[in-house]
């Protein structure tokens, strides 16, 4: 097995390096240090390093213990334990030069189950992030429908509403990744992807209401922010699955993710997912906006592009362990966790892959398994300590197979930032610290 080396030309990717490296070193430490505690439990249960001998936190009565914590309404408004300040957003400072128009990302190695918490979710503003009120919001439906509408944020909330969980992912998820290993974290390479409950009104109707013309074959969703974001978007997937989102998770949208009104496009990319929603046209063709012509398209290796890729292939990364999450428990039982999903509707199945894609296992789906939702996957095995390649990938419902990087660079040359869905691969040391690379 070879690691192929990072790609040149990165030294911000190199600071995650260095940053990590003293990281491992210290969790080595603390794992030596645990190590002279542990005694073994008898062979049912031997690889997992539980102690037997009497330790001070367990007999003596700790102050937390001792006295009254804060009451009630200390936070009207709950926020995580002080304990996990590091699951947090991050961005890469070198990617984009303003924060106005960038991109943060998931920290996906801190999250287990399905569910985004709305104050993960990444955020990718073109123009920052809109401050609208709600009572200032409408909604315009006009172009080539029999009654040109405006609706206030009352008259959406008294259409029929519907709850669903989908992924959003960009297209520009894994591009820094197209021409070799990059990035040191599943949160960076993969981490432009959350995965919500969204409540809202089916597009199809609000559509309705202003009676679309036969010769409406199009729409185009504009953004209320100061980027104006418009897409074309096919009128048979308007009237498909589309909502129009008022809530994520159960409390209103976050205005980083187009509070008060956004469009959900299931399984699409999420640069058709308008947010801050304040208008709808309806045309007879695609209006080849920016985001469509020069963004969002796919430059091969003879020139030509790829154009109008809206559904977001499947794919599928492992978490935990992963750079920023190594394995500090020592050998013996490891959990291997995961995410899988697909434009194309469900996860069928997730193989995962400890040497590098030589031998696969079954990874086992855990929980709910939704139409265009992220799932979550789990194996568990006995680690000697020896150096690992972890890999996933996913098959969804419809038979597609994630494909290699090779494979996918075979395909679509190495011009692309856009789609790409290509099986990842972490390498760990025997010391259970674990790096971005590409085998071959
Ligand atoms: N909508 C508007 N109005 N303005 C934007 O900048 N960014 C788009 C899309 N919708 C954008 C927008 C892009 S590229 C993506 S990937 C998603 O919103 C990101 O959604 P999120 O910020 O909720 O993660
Ligand atoms: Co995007």
């Amino acid at each position: 097995m070879r690691a192929k080396n990072k790609a040149s030309g990165s030294t911000a990717g190199a600071e995650f390096l260095d940053k990590n490296a003293g990281q491992r070193r210290q969790l080595l430490k603390s794992s030596v240090a645990l190590g002279g505690l542990a005694t073994g439990l008898g062979a049912a249960t031997s690889s997992l390093a539980a102690s037997t001998a009497p330790e001070k936190l367990i007999t003596e009565v700790q102050d937390w213990n001792r006295y009254l914590g804060p009451g009630v309404d200390a936070k009207p408004y709950g926020q995580p334990s002080v304990h996990e300040a590091d699951a947090v957003r991050r961005d890469v400072a070198w990617l984009t030069a303003d924060a106005k128009s960038s991109v943060n990302f998931t920290p996906l190695h801190k999250l287990d189950g399905i569910i985004t918490p709305n104050g993960l979710c990444f955020e990718r503003h073109h123009g920052g992030v809109a401050d609208i009120s709600p009572a200032d919001h409408r909604l315009m439906i006009n172009g080539l429908v029999k009654t040109p509408l405006i609706f206030t944020m009352e008259d959406i909330s008294r259409f029929p509403r519907e709850n669903h969980v989908y992924f959003l992912e960009c297209a520009a998820n894994t591009g820094m990744e197209w021409r070799g290993a990059q990035l040191n974290g599943c949160q960076f390479t993969h981490g432009m992807v959350h995965n919500v409950m969204y409540t809202g009104v089916r597009l199809r109707d609000v559509l309705a209401e202003a009676g679309v013309s036969p010769k409406g074959k199009w729409i185009l969703p504009e953004g209320g922010d100061a980027a104006h974001m418009t897409r074309s978007i096919p009128m048979e997937k308007a009237m498909d699955d589309c909502l129009i989102a008022f809530k994520m998770n159960g409390e209103a949208l976050r205005p980083e993710q187009g509070y008060p009104l956004r469009l959900v496009v299931p399984g699409w990319e999420g640069n058709m997912w308008v947010k801050w929603l304040r208008r709808i046209e309806v045309g007879d063709q695609p209006w080849h906006q920016r985001e469509e012509t020069s963004k969002y398209t796919d430059l091969l290796a003879d020139g030509q592009a790829r154009r109008f890729t809206w559904t977001m292939d499947v794919k599928s990364v492992i978490t935990n362990p992963s750079p920023q999450a190594p394995i500090t428990h020592g050998q013996g039982q490891t959990v291997l966790s995961g995410l899988a999903w697909s434009g194309h509707g469900r996860i069928k199945r997730v193989d995962v892959s400890i040497d590098g894609g030589r031998h696969w296992h079954t990874a086992r789906l855990d929980g709910e398994s939704l139409n265009k939702s992220v799932h979550r996957f789990y194996y568990e095995f006995n680690w000697q300590g020896q150096e690992l390649f972890l890999q996933s990938r996913a098959i969804d419902e419809s038979r597609n197979l994630q494909p290699t990087k090779d494979a996918l660079r075979a395909a679509r040359g190495e011009n692309s930032i856009y789609h790409n869905n290509g099986i990842q691969t972490w390498h760990v040391r025997a010391d259970g610290s674990a790096e971005n690379v590409e085998v071959s």
